[in-house]
C-alpha cells in the first residue's frame, strides 16, 4: 500500500534518500516518485514500476545533496499504475507539491469546485486535488494554508507538503492514516511506517490523529486542524532494524516459513516461565478475565483466520460467548459489544485501516481492547488497553506465514491463561496441552524437512485449474488459509470450504481437472472427513491429503500425501497443517513463475478501507 518517506535537514545524498524509500516496498506498491529541494534547485521525477528504476533514470543525480524531500510508492486506487498518477502530485498554480497516503472520499465534488475556479488537473488519482485546494488556500503561509484545506477533506489521508515558496519547510498531516517522524542528528525523517525510520533515527514523534507538523530545520512544531500548538512528544524507538538479508533463500517467503519453528520457540520463551504460562506484562487484571462473559474478536486476511482458530478453541475451553468477524464487516455492523466485554485485535501491522476503525467502535462502547501485534509502536498496539507482542520479527513477504503461526501462539497460550482463570480447564489438560506446544517447533522442523517431496507434488498440481481446500472442525481456518495462501501467491482460483458443506455447492465443481486439498488429521472428525474423501473420488477429483502418519484410511484414495506428525492434542494442529500449506502454495507459485514476495495488487500493509 502507498508509502510516504520524507525528510528535512542537514544535506542528504539522493542515494540515501531512495534506500529510506526502499524501505517501505514490502508494503506493495506499483509506482513510485520523488520531490526533493536544495540551494535554489528542485528535483522533481516520477515513474511506473519499482524504485530501483526510478533510481537509474536518476543515475546522474544520486550524490546531489537535499535538504528538503518527498518520496512515495503508490498502491493504485484511484486511476491506473501509471507515472502520470505517481505521486508527487503538483498543484497547477503556487507549485506546491504533496504526497498523499489514503481515500479522499469527497474528491470529486471538490474537483468541480477547483475546477471552477481554474485549478487544471492531469490525473485520474483522489489525491491531487489535496495539491490544488492547498493552493487555492495559499496566501503566503503553507502552515496555514494547509490548515485550512484539511477542514475540506473527507476520507483518510496522511500528507507530505512541499510548497516551492517555503521549501525549508515540510508539513506532514495524519488523518485516519499512519504517519511519524524520526528525530534524528542530520534532520527530521517524516515516514508513514516505522520500518522505514528505525535504522535511521533513535526517537519517533507519532502524529496523533488530526495533527499537522510542520518540520524545518532545527525543530518540530505540532499543531491541532485548528492551528492550535500541541506538545511534540519524542519517543524512545524500541524495535530493531528490519533485515532485507534473504539468507541465502530465494524469497523471503521461503526465508520467514523456515523461520516459524525459532519465532514460535522465541514466542514460547517471552510467554512461559518455568514451563508455565506467564502474561505477567498483560494490562488486563485476573479479576477482569475471571468475569469476562463475552468476547468478539476481529482481523483481516490471514489474521482472521488466527481469529477463527480461536473461536474454536475458546469454545472448546471456556464458557465464553466468542463472535468473530472480518474488521471490514465488524466496523459497519450493529455488533453488540457492550462495556467490560473484551475485544481482541489481531494485525501482523498494526495498521490496517479496517482493524484500527473496528477497534474504535468497540473502544467507543467501553469494551476492554486487547490487541496480538507484531509492531510495537504500531497504532493498534497504541490504541489498545493492552497488547500481546508477537515477536515474529519483520515480515517481507507479502503473504503473511510466520506472523500468523506467532499470532496462533499467543492465542493458544492465552486462551489456556484465560480457561485456567476462569477454571474451566483442569490444571492437568491445561498442562498436557502446554507441552505439546512447546513441541510444536520440533515438529515444524518435521514438515520443512519434507519441503522437496511437498515441491514434487505441487509440480503436479501445478496446472490444476482451481482449487478446492477442506477442513473440518478447528481446520476449517486452515482450510481457508491454505486456499488465500496459494491464490495470493500463484492467482490459481481457490476457495477454503468446510468439508460438510461441500454438498451444497461446491461439490459441483469437482471433475478429473480440479485439485481437492483434504486437511484430515486424526482427530474427533476423521472419519466425517474420509466420507467428503471418498465423495471426491468417485467423481474423479485430484486429491491431495493433509494427515498424519497412523492413518490407514486415506492414503488409498488420495493421488498425493503430505504427512504431518500427529498430535495428541489435535486442536493445535493448525499450527502444523499450515506449515504443509505454506510450502505447497509457495512451491505452486515457484513452479507459476509467480512474483511471490510481492504478488501483483496486493500490499502487505493495508492502509485504506
Ligand atoms: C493484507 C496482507 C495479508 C494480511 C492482511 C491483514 O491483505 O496482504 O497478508 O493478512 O493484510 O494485515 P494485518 O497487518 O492487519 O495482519
Amino acid at each position: 500500500m502507498c508509502g510516504i518517506f520524507g525528510y528535512r535537514g542537514k544535506d542528504l545524498q539522493l542515494v540515501y534518500l531512495l534506500e529510506g524509500l526502499k524501505k517501505l516496498e514490502y508494503r506493495g506498491y506499483d509506482s513510485c516518485g520523488v520531490i526533493a529541494y536544495n540551494l535554489g534547485k528542485f528535483l522533481c521525477k516520477k515513474n511506473s514500476g519499482k524504485i530501483e528504476e526510478l533510481k537509474e533514470s536518476l543515475t546522474d543525480k544520486l550524490n546531489n545533496k537535499y535538504s528538503s524531500a518527498l518520496l512515495h510508492t503508490r498502491w493504485a486506487t484511484h486511476g491506473k499504475p501509471i507515472k502520470l498518477n505517481a505521486h508527487p502530485h503538483k498543484s497547477s498554480k503556487k507549485n506546491i507539491h504533496v504526497v498523499h497516503n489514503g481515500i479522499i472520499e469527497n474528491y470529486l465534488e471538490l474537483k468541480k469546485k477547483l475546477k471552477k475556479k481554474g485549478y487544471k488537473f492531469k490525473s485520474d488519482t483522489d489525491s491531487e486535488i489535496t495539491a490544488n485546494l492547498i493552493a487555492s488556500f495559499y496566501k503566503g503561509s503553507i502552515e496555514e494554508a494547509v490548515f485550512s484545506a484539511v477542514k475540506k477533506l473527507k476520507g483518510a489521508f496522511a500528507l507530505g507538503v512541499l510548497s516551492e515558496f517555503e521549501p525549508d519547510k515540510i508539513i506532514a498531516v495524519r488523518h485516519k492514516s499512519p504517519l511519524l517522524i524520526g528525530a534524528a542528528a542530520e534532520g527530521f525523517f517524516l515516514a508513514s511506517d516505522l520500518p522505514a525510520i528505525v535504522s535511521l533515527a533513535k526517537e519517533a514523534v507519532y502524529l496523533k490523529e488530526k495533527q499537522i507538523a510542520v518540520l524545518s530545520a532545527e525543530k518540530i512544531k505540532l499543531y491541532d486542524f485548528n492551528g492550535k500548538r500541541a506538545k511534540v512528544n519524542k519517543e524512545k524507538i524500541n524495535i530493531k532494524t528490519v533485515s532485507t538479508n534473504k539468507k541465502g533463500f530465494k524469497h523471503f517467503m521461503l526465508k520467514e516459513i523456515y523461520q516459524q519453528p525459532k519465532v514460535l520457540r522465541d514466542t514460547l520463551d517471552i510467554y512461559t516461565k518455568n514451563n508455565q504460562i506467564n502474561f505477567g506484562q498483560l494490562k488486563l487484571t485476573k479479576k477482569y478475565l475471571k468475569g469476562v462473559k463475552n468476547i468478539f474478536i476481529t482481523a483481516c486476511g490471514t489474521a482472521f483466520h488466527a481469529a477463527h482458530v480461536t473461536k474454536y478453541f475458546l469454545e472448546r475451553h471456556t464458557n465464553i460467548k466468542v463472535e468473530i468477524d472480518t474488521s471490514s464487516e465488524f466496523r459497519y455492523r450493529d455488533f453488540n459489544v457492550n462495556k467490560g466485554d473484551l475485544f481482541i485485535a489481531i494485525s501482523q501491522s498494526g495498521e490496517t485501516a479496517d482493524t484500527l476503525a473496528a477497534l474504535k467502535k468497540a473502544k467507543k462502547r467501553k469494551a476492554k481492547i486487547l490487541s496480538i501485534c507484531n509492531v510495537i509502536g504500531s497504532s493498534l498496539a497504541r490504541e489498545s488497553d493492552s497488547f500481546i507482542y508477537t515477536p515474529a520479527g519483520p515480515e517481507i513477504g507479502v503473504a503473511s506465514t510466520k506472523a500468523y503461526t506467532t499470532q496462533l501462539m499467543c492465542l493458544y497460550l492465552f486462551c489456556l491463561h484465560l480457561a485456567t482463570i476462569k477454571n474451566t480447564i483442569s490444571k492437568t489438560n491445561k498442562n498436557n496441552i502446554l507441552k505439546e506446544l512447546f513441541k510444536i517447533p520440533l515438529y515444524q522442523k518435521k514438515i520443512l524437512r519434507q519441503n522437496k517431496k511437498i515441491a514434487m507434488i505441487a509440480k503436479k498440481f501445478s496446472k490444476a485449474g482451481c482449487f478446492l481446500f477442506l477442513g473440518r472442525g478447528i481446520n476449517f481456518p486452515s482450510a481457508l488459509e491454505g486456499a488465500l495462501k496459494l491464490k495470493e501467491i500463484s492467482y490459481i482460483p481457490a476457495e477454503g470450504y468446510p468439508a460438510g458443506e461441500m454438498k451444497h455447492g461446491p461439490i459441483a465443481l469437482i471433475d478429473e481437472y480440479r485439485a481437492v486439498v483434504c486437511i484430515a488429521p486424526m482427530d474427533d472428525l476423521h472419519e466425517k472427513m474420509v466420507s467428503n474423501l471418498q465423495e471426491i473420488k468417485a467423481r474423479r477429483g485430484k486429491i491431495l491429503a493433509i494427515i498424519n502418519p497412523a492413518d490407514a484410511e486415506i492414503p488409498s484414495f488420495s493421488n498425493q500425501i503430505i504427512y504431518i506428525p500427529k498430535l495428541k492434542f489435535q486442536e493445535i494442529s493448525p499450527l502444523l497443517v499450515v506449515v504443509a500449506l505454506q510450502l505447497f502454495a509457495y512451491s505452486v507459485a515457484k513452479n507459476l513463475g509467480a512474483e511471490i514476495d510481492q504478488p501483483r495488487n496486493l500490499a502487505k500493509s493495508v492502509t485504506v478501507e
